[in-house]
């Protein structure tokens, strides 16, 4: 196993600031690799008002303040990568240009360990021309990485076991996250799974009346911390329009492109960020400020289904939010089926990544408490091989809870 005791982040954008910030609140020194001289330095004036905000709430004393900027190294030379034992890359979601930098990394640092933060691109498509690709895995932080408690650890085809126990190490121990280990694969495990709970209440606006605000109430009064169209105007309605893409061309069907998305980005409801999306109103990120809305000035979100859904049904909530909530056991039993997490590792990626009611177990646990049978049966042809089998023998997907 490979101690890390120094580590570079290249990429000093959304992710890798702050990524660079928990890593150094740990007491690790992390050097931050930015595209130029000028951008290194405003990444460092960023990182330095940050920690002084922390200082100013009283968060940290100065002596801590002082030495939490001495742990950050932002830079635009490579000279200043070389004694880092662990490399996370944080760059744009550009396959040519990951590519690129693993290349160089790889000569540059021929020790380290290799990992990329991406959401989307396979590992293993990345370690093209990487000497010693046993070194290369995917290490998936959740945003914010200083609050999401989540790390998907992606074993690429060459990924050696040595390599993904230093990493489990590291983010337990080093960063006092949760670690779960997940195979290479389009949106790795927690995405899939998110898409899977979500497709249903997207499908059950463009079908049935039923309105968002029930649907939430449904999944609010479940456990979940937020409902799933707060969540999706949270998120943003474009970047939930390109996951789709991506989960449709790499799992076909159930995650079929939805002609409301496309519809509200069209009219540039896009959620939080232009201040409609599924809601017509939706609050800023500084929570909601009461009379403070921005709106997009689209048409409402029921003239918008009127015009594109004429011949939705009466609808149910409660039926659309058992919908997600079986569609969601059904992909966790998949994900099960291809051995890409662990039953553990499912349910520890859905507490942790998605905010899954604790008390509720996971979405397996979730599983067996409704009953094989029954699930299999309201998911019919949609229910995937395992868990059917699963059914016709009775059996549970852990032996007691
Ligand atoms: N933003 C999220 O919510 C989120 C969550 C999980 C994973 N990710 C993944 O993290 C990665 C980064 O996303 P982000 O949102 O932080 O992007 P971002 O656009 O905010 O930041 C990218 C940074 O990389 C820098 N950069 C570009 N080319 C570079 C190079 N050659 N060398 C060094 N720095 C370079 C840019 O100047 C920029 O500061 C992506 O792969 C994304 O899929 C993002």
């Amino acid at each position: 196993m490979k101690n890390i005791y120094k580590v570079a982040v290249i990429g000093g954008g959304t992710m890798g600031a702050d990524l660079a910030a928990l890593i150094a609140r740990q007491d690790m020194p992390v050097v931050i690799k930015e595209v130029n001289a000028e951008l290194a330095e405003r990444l460092r004036g960023r990182l330095d008002q940050r920690i002084d905000g922390w200082l100013e709430r009283g968060k940290i004393n100065a002596s801590r303040a002082e030495q939490l900027k001495m742990l950050c190294t932002a830079t635009a030379s490579n000279d200043d990568l070389c004694d880092a034992d662990l490399v996370i890359e944080a760059v744009p979601e550009d396959v040519n240009l990951k590519r690129k930098i693993f290349a160089e990394l790889a000569v540059l640092l021929p020790d380290a360990i290799l990992t990329s933060n991406t959401s989307s691109i396979p590992i293993t498509s990345l370690s093209k021309g990487v000497a010693r690709p046993e070194r290369l895995a995917g290490m998936h932080f959740f945003n914010p990485p200083t609050r999401m408690p989540l790390v998907e650890l992606i074993s690429a085809e060459a990924t050696s076991p040595e390599t993904l126990e230093s990493l489990e190490v590291f983010a337990a121990e080093t960063l006092a996250k949760k670690p779960i280990r997940v195979k290479d694969r389009p949106g790795f495990l927690v995405n899939v799974l998110l898409g899977a709970y979500l497709t249903p209440a997207i499908r059950a606006l463009e079908t049935t009346t039923v309105k968002p605000e029930a649907i939430d109430a449904e999944a609010k009064a479940f456990g979940w911390p937020m409902g799933p169209f707060v969540l999706l105007d949270m998120m943003g309605v474009d970047l939930v329009k390109e996951v789709m893409n991506i989960l449709f061309s790499a799992y076909g069907d159930r995650f079929a492109p939805s002609c409301l998305v496309n519809a509200l980005v069209s009219a540039g409801r896009l959620g939080q960020k232009t201040g409609a999306g599924f809601y017509d109103r939706v609050p800023g990120p500084a929570e909601a400020r009461p009379g403070d809305h921005s709106e997009s000035g689209s048409e409402p979100l029921d003239a918008i289904l009127e015009k594109n859904f004429p011949e939705r049904t009466s609808g149910d909530a409660v039926q659309a939010f058992t919908d997600m909530m079986y569609s969601m056991v059904n992909e966790s039993a998949m994900a099960l089926e291809t051995a890409t997490a662990s039953a553990n590792d499912i349910e520890t990626g859905c507490l942790f990544g998605l905010g899954f009611p604790q008390a509720k177990g996971g979405p397996l646990h979730y599983g067996d408490q409704v009953g094989l049978g029954r699930l299999a049966e309201a998911l019919g042809d949609s229910a995937c091989p395992l868990l059917r089998g699963m059914a016709v023998r009775a059996e549970t997907f852990f032996s007691s809870w």
